[in-house]
């Protein structure tokens, strides 16, 4: 009696929170997955905005073919990689952590805890005050399962969790705003780039296994993409438009190492918990062929000023292209909200050689049979 007392008064419980959310059980497991994205700017959906940096995309043109129209604190034209991700596995995009918005049933959704300018290291971008790094994302992320918990229940957050997506992009900052940021960084003169990769690669491992313990069972890791060919880097050390050399063999250092992590992970963990995306393979691809692509160039950035819009910032002074579909970079790093759905779509359908061990459409078709 009193055990089927103490379910029954557990079900009516959970009932009722999920009615006060406007959710009722069955919905609620209909419900698309949850999404979680960590890293710098490449997914930042506007944390910096709530926080007082430098680091931020919060003027316009940013955002000029977002459906706001606004500068939402995207690193983009429009949409970003993570919005295109929600689409694709049919959720609304997930909002900032730092959002106030993020309460009640949008909680349910995921959460963004990226933020422009960090790195795998504490101290990438450290010309940037008051930005989340790293440990600080995942700090968040214990205490977003807190509230959930307080809301649903431990058992229920556990779940949300362990069914959800991850994204986590993380790693070039760790070279273009820490050892190559100034002529014989600090880092520089500790490490070779030799030690300098191997190192940064075994405190990302640390990163990722502590994502794990927090329950993370579904992560897209991306590598870091052609370092050496993006436009700021092409404007400041490029003397005929060819990618600078010393980035470009970082690049090419850190992707295989990557790859290897997340292989040995999966293999101690006993799962295809982490999942390696071949940005730079894919940023290849634009770059060798752009019209294959819809590109007029993979080299000027649509906004920005001087040698390929490629010196200083995006601002409301800068060029603008009239047509942000025929650039793959938006800005002077990042790229356009084109460029982003066609790695959105390689991350759903690419072989083996962009998507290891398997690609999003196979991970989602696999997940859900085991429901
Ligand atoms: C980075 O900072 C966190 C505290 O925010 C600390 O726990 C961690 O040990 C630091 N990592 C390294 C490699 O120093
Ligand atoms: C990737 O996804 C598509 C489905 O869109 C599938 O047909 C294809 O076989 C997958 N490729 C690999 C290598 O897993």
């Amino acid at each position: 009696m009193a055990v089927s007392f103490g379910s029954t008064s557990h079900v009516v419980l959970t009932f009722y929170l999920l009615s006060t959310l406007g959710l009722f059980a069955p919905q609620a497991e209909a419900a698309p997955r949850a999404f979680f994205v960590f890293g710098d700017s490449l997914v930042d959906s506007g944390n910096n905005n709530y926080l007082a940096t430098t680091a931020r995309a919060d003027a316009p043109p940013y955002g000029i073919d977002h459906p706001s129209h606004r500068a939402t604190g995207r690193f983009s034209n429009g949409l970003n990689i993570p919005d295109l991700i929600s689409q694709r596995i049919g959720s609304e995009p997930t909002l900032p952590y730092l959002s106030p918005e993020l309460t009640g049933e949008k909680l349910l959704r995921g959460a963004n805890f990226a933020s422009a300018g960090v790195g795998i290291l504490n101290d990438t971008g450290v010309q940037f005050v008051n930005i989340i790094r790293a440990p600080v994302q995942l700090d968040y992320f214990k205490q977003y399962q807190q509230r959930v918990s307080a809301l649903l229940g431990p058992e229920y957050t556990k779940q949300l969790v362990n069914n959800a997506l991850f994204l986590v992009t993380l790693g070039g900052n760790d070279f273009v705003n820490n050892y190559y940021l100034v002529p014989l960084s600090a880092r520089s003169r500790q490490y070779k780039l030799q030690d300098y990769v191997p190192f940064i690669i075994s405190e990302y491992r640390k990163i990722l296994l502590r994502l794990y313990d927090l329950g993370a069972r579904r992560v897209l890791v991306t590598g870091t993409g052609p370092l050496g060919c993006v436009p700021a880097e092409l404007a400041q050390h490029s003397r005929n438009g060819e990618c600078v050399a010393e980035l470009q063999y970082a690049a090419s250092l850190f992707n295989p190492q990557l790859d290897d992590m997340l292989t040995s992970l999966n293999q101690e963990l006993g799962s295809h918990v982490f999942v390696g995306v071949n940005t730079r393979q894919m940023h290849n691809d634009f770059m060798s062929n752009p019209g294959a692509y819809g590109f007029v160039t993979a080299k000027i950035a649509c906004c920005g000023q001087g040698p390929y819009n490629g010196i200083g910032l995006c601002t409301p002074m800068s060029n603008v292209c009239p047509n942000r579909d025929v650039y793959a970079f938006w800005d002077a790093f990042h790229p356009s909200e084109k460029a982003s759905r066609l790695i959105v779509e390689q991350i759903m359908s690419g072989t083996t050689e962009y998507m290891k061990p398997m690609n999003l459409s196979t991970i989602l078709a696999i997940d859900s049979n085991q429901l």
